[in-house]
Formats: structure tokens, sequence, C-alpha cells
């Protein structure tokens, strides 16, 4: 049995890599497993949410209980969640998006010429999803994440900041990609509450208990 601490509410989750083409068959992505969105909004559902998951390309089943929507670029990933924001109590950004896209992609496959010609890229900046979400009329409460290697706490509670939220979820850099286990420090305006390394499954209930309580609190 699970407390229905998030009944009557929309919680809107993005979770896993962002893919941005480079022609019709090749592309740039990363590590991300969606592990962790994917438990979040499994947890936010047997709490009693309405959960919209905003996934990139992933393995993964969808949980019980939980629509998904399924992108590729960050730019769909954004214009999926744009029109559900005004009716969200809660969104938590879980997925790693990708900083960069490529240009202007091939509409072709791009050929092999010669051995000494390679083809060269050039990038433009996705938006920040998250931050977009955050700067809306009404927005809703929103949650980030951040992967950092080096001073955690300090670039942690700067990101927060700039990313203009009230709660972000910081762990250890890339160790936690594709891992079943995670440890995090919530930041927040009160300072740095620290949760001991557990079952990604277990944390996401923890995490969710988390929100719930800050939501009923905004
Ligand atoms: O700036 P950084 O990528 O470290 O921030 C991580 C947080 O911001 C995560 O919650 C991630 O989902 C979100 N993000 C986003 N859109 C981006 C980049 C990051 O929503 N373009």
């Amino acid at each position: 049995f699970v407390p229905q601490i998030l009944k009557g509410k929309k919680i809107l989750i993005t979770a896993g890599p962002t893919f941005e083409a480079i022609d019709p068959v090749r592309g740039i992505t990363n590590r991300s497993s969606g592990k962790m969105g994917y438990a979040l909004a499994h947890a936010a559902a047997c709490a009693g949410a309405e959960v919209l998951l905003i996934s990139g390309p992933t393995a993964l089943d969808t949980p019980l209980g939980v629509h998904r929507i399924n992108v590729e670029s960050a730019a769909d990933m954004l214009n999926a969640c744009l029109p559900h924001v005004a009716e969200t109590d809660a969104f938590i950004a879980v997925a790693a998006v990708a900083d960069w896209r490529v240009d202007s992609p091939a509409t072709q496959k791009i050929k092999k010429q010669h051995a000494d010609d390679v083809p060269h890229l050039s990038f433009t900046q996705n938006p920040d999803i998250l931050h977009t979400v955050a700067q809306q009329p009404n927005a809703p409460y929103c949650v980030g994440f951040a992967a950092e290697t080096e001073n955690v706490l300090e670039y942690g509670q700067a990101k927060r900041l700039k990313k203009g939220i009230p709660l972000l979820i910081a762990n250890n850099g890339p160790a936690t990609f594709g891992a079943d286990d995670n440890e995090v420090v919530l930041l927040d305006n009160a300072g740095e509450h620290p949760l001991p390394r557990q079952d990604k499954a277990q944390l996401a209930h923890r995490l969710i208990a988390e929100i719930a309580k800050r939501l009923t609190t905004k």
C-alpha cells in the first residue's frame, strides 16, 4: 500500500536521452538510460498522480498507469511539454537533454567521399526545457536534476538559482548513468538535504514524498 499523497495532482516528467539527427540514419545521443525518470513516473503514479512521461529513446517499458509520449530531439521534447504546462502541478525534468543539435541535418544520408574528406558539423544551442517551463506564467512546481563531477553542492545551488527552480536534485556525475542505484542531495532554499545511496526505485518513492511535501506547502 502506497499513501495517495499525489491524488488529484498532475505530474509532467521528462526522461531519457535526446537524439539529435545528423542525417536520416545517424545522430548524436548520450548514455542516459531513463531509469531514474521512469522510476519517478512509476512512483508518482503509485502515489495517485496523473502522470505524463515525455521520453527520449530508451529500452524501458512504460510504467503501469503512466501516459507516455515518445520524442527524439530536444526541440521535440520542449514542444511536447509546452501544451501541458498550464495544467501541470509539478514538472520533474530528468531527461539528459543534448546541449547542442546539428545545425541543418542532411535530408539524405551523407556519403563517404575520399579517405581524408570528413564531414564538418556545426552546432546550434538547444533550448533549456526546464528553464523555459519554469518561466511560463503560472509555472508548475519545477524540479531539476544535475550530474556534477566536482563541487556538487556549490555548482548545484548555482544551477538551481540560474534555472529559477525551487528544488534541484544533485548527484555525483556520470557514475549514475545506467546504474540501478543513486546517491543524491536535495538542494532547496533551506540548504542541502543528503539522502543515503539506494536503489533507484526506492529513491524515486522517497523523492516523490519530498516533492509532494513541498507541493502542499508551496
Ligand atoms: O544545465 P544542466 O543540463 O546540467 O541541467 C540539468 C537539468 O536541466 C536537468 O533537470 C535536465 O533535465 C534539465 N535540462 C533541460 N533542458 C536542457 C538541459 C537541461 O530541461 N536543454
